[in-house]
């Protein structure tokens, strides 16, 4: 299914934000939670493909898809129309106690991906973090350990659970302390440490050495551990590829302790890596891997998926009252039908989009790394003077881009994210490249 919109243009009438987004905001202001961001001021009103229009009628190339959530841009028709008739006709009847038919379809899809893992149960669930939520609980029942291990950089929500694996960014754990006991955190590997002289397949290797020197022999026996949490790409961190060798790692120290691989690929998955999971990607086989956001295109729903042998938590022990409701389990099947069509598509823009960020690197040194595979990309921002990352000037990027109509989301210290619509297209990134260029050219560095 190819994207739909490609004639449509980004287009600035007003100042940003129009009149009406200011009146909107204002009266947002004086209600929103103070914990929410509010990256920049942009009030959507509608959207099609990969272009969102605000209430002024300013219209967005969005390179960061509701936070790589709107996998098949805007107003897909076919997800549309799949979302239209489950509404017309049952929207909740609690999948926990009840069938539905799009119940039963979106776990035989789920099933059919990453056969490695061979067969395999599913669980639905609303949100990332609830998925992970789960997955601890799952892990604990099913090996009746109860440590977890998790990485720096890594976010995995922030439910007390699974804020207790996040370490992406203290503000996410100041205050919220304390978080579950037998939680221990290990260095991820980010490539762009590696030292000289060394491959970053060794580096990879190195990590897992690391975990056994400096967490197995001095902070908890693996013996203690139920699960590992990974994002397979670190998201939130900074869209971090490790080495293949880490994951692969991973596996073979949990075959060796009885500890349970979990793949969190809540952001990698459903085909932003150009394959429907990183874990194809990467050739590794977890025991548990959760989903969500793009899962829906925006409805809300997340998975568990566990191999069959794994998910063995009895009836009534754990459930969901919206978990897999109808509209967003037809909504999750119609964005499968289309994602899995795509993903050569997605790898072949993918590589276009990160040749055009590395042909804008050639002549911006503030662009110190482009990375990532398929719809994953990390342009990481930092000071070619002193190596140093720039929050400051990935802000000031942000919000020129905005002003000119193109969507930019930030991740770790100083990296944009480029996780556009899986339908994103050439013209698309011709668009995007040449509105980043102007944007770089201005940037005050
Ligand atoms: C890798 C990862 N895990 C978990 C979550 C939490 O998902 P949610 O915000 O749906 O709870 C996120 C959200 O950014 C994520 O990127």
């Amino acid at each position: 299914m190819k994207n739909q919109t490609s004639s449509l243009m980004p287009i600035i009438k007003t100042e940003i934000p129009g009149p009406l987004g200011r009146e909107i905001i204002k009266r947002d202001a004086k209600f929103a939670s103070p914990s929410l961001i509010k990256e920049y001021a942009l009030v959507a009103d509608r959207g099609q493909g990969c272009f969102i229009d605000d209430v002024d009628g300013n219209r967005f190339l969005d390179m960061m898809a509701g936070i790589a959530v709107s996998s098949t841009g805007y107003a897909h028709p076919h997800v549309t129309g799949a979302v239209k008739e489950a509404i017309d006709r049952v929207w909740h009847i609690c999948g926990t106690d009840f069938y539905t038919e799009s119940y039963a379809r979106l776990m035989e899809k789920l099933g059919s991906y990453v056969p490695q893992m061979g067969n395999k149960k599913v669980f639905l669930a609303n949100t990332g973090t609830e998925a992970i939520e789960g997955a601890m609980k799952l892990a604990r029942y099913h090996t009746k350990r109860k440590g977890f291990m998790s990485f720096y950089g890594g976010f995995h929500g922030r439910t007390l659970g699974a804020l207790s694996l996040t370490a992406s960014k203290v503000k996410y754990r100041d205050n919220f302390g304390p978080f579950i006991p037998g939680v221990v955190h290990g260095r991820f590997p980010n490539p762009s440490e590696c030292p000289d002289g060394m491959s970053t397949e060794e580096f990879g290797l190195k990590a897992i050495d690391d975990i056994k020197t400096t967490i197995f022999d001095r902070v908890m026996a693996p013996s203690e551990l139920a699960a590992i949490f990974v994002e397979p790409i670190q998201g939130e961190g900074g869209y971090i590829t490790p080495p293949r060798s880490f994951l692969k790692g991973l596996r073979y120290l949990c075959d060796q302790h009885g500890i349970l691989l979990v793949f969190d690929e809540i952001q990698s998955g459903v085909g932003r890596t150009g394959h429907m999971f990183a874990a194809e990607y990467f050739d590794v086989a977890p025991d548990i891997i959760t989903s969500a956001k793009g899962l829906g295109s925006g409805m809300p729903i997340g998975a568990i998926l566990a191999k069959e042998s794994v998910m063995t938590w009895g009836r009534g022990t754990h459930g969901s009252t919206f978990g897999g409701n109808n509209v967003s389990c037809a909504a999750a099947v119609a964005t499968l039908e289309v994602v899995e069509k795509m993903l050569p598509d997605i790898r072949d823009n993918g590589a276009y989009l990160t040749q055009c960020l590395k042909n804008l690197a050639a002549v911006h040194p503030i662009i110190a790394d482009v990375r990532g595979p398929g719809f994953m990309i990390g342009m990481e921002l930092k000071d070619p003077k002193t190596g140093l990352p720039v929050p400051e000037l990935m802000g000031e990027l942000e919000q020129l881009a905005f002003r000119k109509g193109l969507l930019l989301l930030g991740c770790g210290q100083s990296t944009i994210r480029f996780a556009p619509p899986l339908v994103c297209g050439r013209h698309e990134i011709d668009i995007a490249t040449k509105i980043l260029a102007n944007c770089l050219s201005e940037l005050n560095h």
